[in-house]
């Protein structure tokens, strides 16, 4: 490519986009490039280098990646008179590779395996050479980033990366490459450092997390009951999870280790066998069903939460019901629900039978206000209990702190405490979309 040649950028921003696991790696990617010497700027416009952290799980996810390079080109130009260096990374990288350059003459393409080699693909650029790199090493990146540094209260940990699932509408089997999980060693090392920076919650993530293993067999519950023992980590979360990978030892976990919070993140996608078929989800409506249950029998309080897609091809009404029925049948705290997308290379793609837009966003309204309607119980089911809460953020309000209960509910909550504190809350009101607690005590650390 014949870029001109540029001087090395000195400052840095990064935007994710996608899934929590985007959100690390994007930490992950503002860490190095740190250790590398730049210099972090919250301002997109007034960076040297840009890095957009991309998401292709859905048609809009993808398309938005190249009006976002357009406007972020244009408020530089007008904000400091250059266009950025602009550095694609995530998961558009791996699927579209080199076609991004000959699209919009990017600077850096970036895979979410091969990261770990973005300083020198930014100095090959910035010596006028656009540079590419979409191997899939596998876990290679783990060994070369530097140690954690400051973090917030509740931080993200990536475990396990990649899909052998093949749903057959999802790109991630195709973007994060194959199911591989992180060695025992490396993930409490990282969770030690990560307390030491300052996080006092830490959520698990793998693209299937609960198929997180290694050699010793020890599972996710054995890697979570590892965690719990490591002073002033005080919250354990995971997802996202496969219903097939739900095994016993994890569902006792909830039982009895502590700080391993009642919240279970379980897609699901779709009420109806015949359509979880066409999906190779590989379970029934009610064999998952089934699974909650026998997670309610150890955990009573457990919060739910779920993924549905509407509209997946050859979808009928009578089965959209069925989707509504699991709804009405599990009462969800939270979750989220998606028009289906055709997604170029995978087999959904293909199918004849493509349901028709307005049909996707009849019933995807339908699908909303029943999962609205059970978040909105859920929260007001929580008034009168007593729980802890972690600060996490500044609310809108003076003196207002926002925070996450067990249940993952956001709590509002007044009072002279500081972020990162975990207090003891009574949930007194509750909205839509959050609830309100007054602090009875600050729980030691
Ligand atoms: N590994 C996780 C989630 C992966 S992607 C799992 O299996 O549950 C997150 C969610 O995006 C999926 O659960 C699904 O609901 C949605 N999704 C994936 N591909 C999609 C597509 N082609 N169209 C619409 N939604 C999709
Ligand atoms: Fe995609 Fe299915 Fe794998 Fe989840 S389990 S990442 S939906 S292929
Ligand atoms: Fe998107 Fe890749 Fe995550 S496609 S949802 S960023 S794994």
């Amino acid at each position: 490519m014949g870029s001109p040649m540029t001087s090395p950028p000195k400052t840095f921003h990064v935007k994710s986009f996608g899934c929590q696991m985007n959100v690390y790696d994007g930490e992950r990617m503002a860490e190095l490039m740190t250790a590398d010497g730049l210099t972090a700027t919250d301002d997109a416009s007034a960076a040297d280098l840009v890095v957009l952290n991309t998401c292709h799980i859905r048609e809009k996810a993808t398309e938005k990646v190249y009006s976002d390079i357009g406007r972020l080109r244009k408020d530089a130009m007008k904000a400091r008179g250059a266009a950025p260096m602009i550095a694609v990374a995530g998961c558009v990288a791996q699927a579209e590779g080199a076609e991004i350059v000959r699209r919009a003459k990017v600077d850096v393409v970036v895979g979410p395996q091969a990261y770990h080699n973005l300083p020198g693909l930014v100095a090959k650029a910035a010596g006028g050479t656009a540079a590419l790199d979409t191997d899939m090493p596998l876990l290679s990146k783990f060994g070369h980033l530097p140690a954690r540094r400051k973090v917030g209260p509740s931080a993200f940990l990536t475990v396990q990366e990649g899909c052998d699932k093949f749903c057959t509408y999802c790109v991630v089997p195709y973007t994060r490459g194959a199911e591989i999980s992180r060695p025992f060693d490396g993930i409490v090392a990282e969770a030690r450092g990560l307390v030491e920076a300052g996080a006092r919650e830490i959520t698990l993530l793998g693209q299937n997390v609960n198929a997180w293993n290694d050699d010793q067999d020890r599972g996710l519950h054995g890697l979570i009951r590892a965690l719990d023992r490591i002073p002033g980590l005080a919250r354990i979360r995971y997802m996202t999870s496969h219903p097939n990978d739900m095994t016993q030892g994890l569902i006792d976990a909830h039982g009895d280790v502590e700080s391993l919070m009642p919240f279970l993140h379980l897609p699901v996608q779709s009420g109806s066998d015949r359509v979880l078929k066409a999906m190779n989800r590989a379970h029934t409506a009610d064999g998952y069903l089934r699974l909650l249950d026998r997670v309610r029998a150890v955990r009573p309080d457990i919060a739910l939460s779920g993924d549905f897609i509407v509209g997946f091809p050859g979808e009928t009404e009578a089965e959209f019901a069925e989707t509504l029925r699991l709804v009405d049948a599990v009462g969800y705290a939270q979750a989220f629900s998606f028009k289906y997308s055709p997604r170029p290379g995978t087999p959904a793609a293909d199918m004849t039978d493509q349901i028709a837009p307005e049909v996707m966003d009849e019933r995807l309204q339908r699908l909303q206000a029943a999962l609205n309607r059970d978040q909105q119980a859920f929260n007001a089911a929580t008034v009168g209990r007593t729980c802890t809460v972690l600060l996490e953020r500044k609310g809108k309000l003076p003196g207002q702190l926002l925070g996450k209960s067990p249940w993952l509910n956001s709590v509002h909550v007044i009072g002279p405490h500081a972020i990162g504190d975990l207090v003891e809350v009574d949930i007194v009101a509750a909205g839509p979309n959050a609830v309100t607690g007054e602090v009875r005590a600050r729980v030691a650390a």
